[in-house]
């Protein structure tokens, strides 16, 4: 069977093919001197967000060939499938309606009455602990609320919570566990009081590995330092989507918070999932953060698509990929707090849209999904910024910037702005071989010391971003901004003809995880496995022969 290539979705997409060679080379540089309103007129603002992408390398022939793909991807009908609950996740037949959990009007469908009593519920459940209604087993405040999820039951919470540092009301610490690996809920347990500790199950299939075991670990140790089983009910509550499994588990039904199967795990932070982002920050701000999201769902439902922030981000990221041949994308947040932010979008990207078959399961020839990597700034300037600068890799960076900060430490503040700022102009001007000679000259080297060095001063620029910025970080901007990116995927996914929402691909890996802690239990290797991994297998045996 041939396999499904761009040009069988798009009619223009030869004529994108073929002048390849002219955007790779298009000069940003030139661009801004032939429009003087290219900035004003390649940003968009909405939601709280300034989205700038004039540094990257499209024009206006561009942008309307890329226009008139999405149209013909029929993008707008796609959002509007999405919002209405349509069932856009086809392979497990069933929405995607992570904007329902952020819904702001009044709860009329069954999804959004469910959202709102789980809100309620979990508004009592923060409440009581921050008033000491609700107690440890001896009685005691509950001093630390401790999640233990994986994957989207992890990572968007844990982001958010550092995210919204300033915002903490320090009525409880909160903590996350998330690897299989015993070092982290050993290091952590060291640490707390069993007595004050409220621990969170979050897993929506309530089957996953890791939390199973951290949450048997974490049962144990209580256990073992003075709670009984009935105490046990204080210190464990549960989300997911599975009840009966939680029950099983132990855990009462009335400490049970449901997510629902209309929900993907990495796009679930606005549920239930959230309460240990509402443990850190309160409620009130926990509703922020949705309706920061919500504002961005408006715009993204109703916006022109060429004045659209998501619709312009997912373009430009096909642009990328699909015509100039970029596979990895830097997110660069110069903001500390946002410094879990590329972990979290490496989920939400990578497992969203990692794909290699269409929506209807035929096989694909073109690139899906990008590799989402990045660190906060100022910290990768002094480590892979070297690569961006010189490099032969070029490839789309977003750039996330505040205009204030919540500190009052303003000079640093605005070094970190302007060393944002900087690095993207950097990237664009470059430094020629004729300047880089003039600099040495000016600092008296001989002919031959600079014919030698000049070259390695040479920074090649034309390099592509955008920068995102916005007033200052707060859970409604910090909500716009997550949702920004959610529905950039998903437009990505209607441009490549793929379901966003399945993920199928961690299943082998956890299937032979299963098989090869079996071979070790047992020390039955099967024969027909590679050498390698008998080898491997053997190794570990050898040296735990107790397990
Ligand atoms: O293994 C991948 C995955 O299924 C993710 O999609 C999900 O976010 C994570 O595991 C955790 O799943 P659960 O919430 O069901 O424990």
């Amino acid at each position: 069977m041939s396999k499904q290539t761009l040009a069988d979705l798009y009619a223009n997409w030869s004529q994108l093919e073929e002048q390849k060679d002219k955007w790779q080379t298009l000069s940003l540089q030139k661009l801004f001197q032939d429009d003087p309103n290219r900035a004003s007129r390649y940003s968009v603002a909405a939601a709280g967000l300034e989205l700038d992408y004039s540094k990257n390398h499209v024009d206006e022939e561009a942008l309307n060939l890329l226009l008139g793909i999405a149209e013909q991807a029929d993008l707008a009908g796609a959002i509007k499938r999405l919002l209405r609950g349509d069932h856009v996740n086809n392979t497990e037949d069933r929405p995607a309606l992570h904007s329902a959990l952020r819904y702001q009007g009044e709860a009329k469908t069954d999804e959004q009455k469910a959202v709102k009593e789980t809100l309620q519920k979990m508004e009592k459940l923060v409440n009581d602990v921050f008033s000491g209604v609700w107690t440890g087993f001896s009685g005691k405040k509950i001093t630390d609320v401790i999640n233990i999820g994986i994957g989207g039951s992890d990572l968007g919470p844990r982001m958010v919570t550092k995210a919204l540092t300033p915002y903490h009301t320090g009525d409880v610490k909160v903590h996350f566990v998330a690897n299989i690996d015993g070092a982290e809920i050993d290091d952590l347990l060291k640490a707390l009081n069993p007595e004050t500790s409220l621990f969170l199950i979050a897993s929506k299939s309530f089957s996953t590995l890791e939390t199973l075991q951290n949450s048997l670990t974490a049962r144990q140790w209580m256990l073992d330092n003075g709670c009984s089983v009935e105490g046990l009910a204080q210190h464990f509550v549960a989300i997911s989507s599975k009840i009966d499994k939680a029950v099983e588990f132990g855990i009462g039904a009335e400490n049970i918070y449901p997510i629902w199967d209309w929900v993907g795990g990495r796009y679930s932070l606005w549920s239930a999932i959230g309460l240990p982002i509402a443990f850190a920050i309160g409620m009130e701000n926990f509703y922020k953060l949705r309706t920061g999201a919500a504002a961005m769902d408006e715009h993204y439902a109703n916006a022109p698509l060429e004045r659209n922030i998501p619709v312009l981000m997912g373009l430009l990221m096909f642009w990328y990929s699909n015509v100039l041949d970029s596979h990895t994308q830097a997110i660069l947040p110069y903001a500390y707090h946002l410094q879990l932010l590329p972990a979290y979008l490496q989920q939400l990207e990578m497992e969203s849209n990692g794909k290699q078959v269409s929506r209807e399961g035929k096989e694909l020839n073109y690139q899906t999904g990008s590799i989402v990597w990045g660190t906060e700034g100022t910290n990768g300037q002094h480590s892979f910024h070297q690569l961006l600068h010189q490099g032969k890799i070029i490839q789309p960076i977003d750039f996330i910037a505040t205009l204030s900060a919540h500190h009052s430490l303003d000079h640093q503040h605005k070094f970190l702005f302007a060393n944002c700022v900087a690095q993207s102009q950097a990237l664009m001007t470059g430094r020629d071989l004729e300047t880089s000679i003039a600099e040495l000259r000016a600092q008296g080297l001989s002919d031959d010391e600079i014919h030698f060095i000049a070259p390695h001063k040479v920074h090649p620029g034309n390099r592509p971003s955008s920068t995102i910025f916005m007033e200052s970080l707060t859970p409604e901007t910090l909500g716009a901004l997550i949702a920004a990116y959610e529905h950039k995927v998903y437009t990505l996914g209607v441009l490549w003809d793929i379901n966003s929402f399945d993920q199928w691909g961690v299943e082998l890996g956890k299937l032979l995880g299963t098989h090869v802690a079996t071979a070790i239990d047992t020390t039955d290797i099967p024969a027909d496995w590679d050498s390698s991994t008998q080898m491997l297998i053997r190794r570990f045996t050898e040296k735990n022969q107790n397990l």
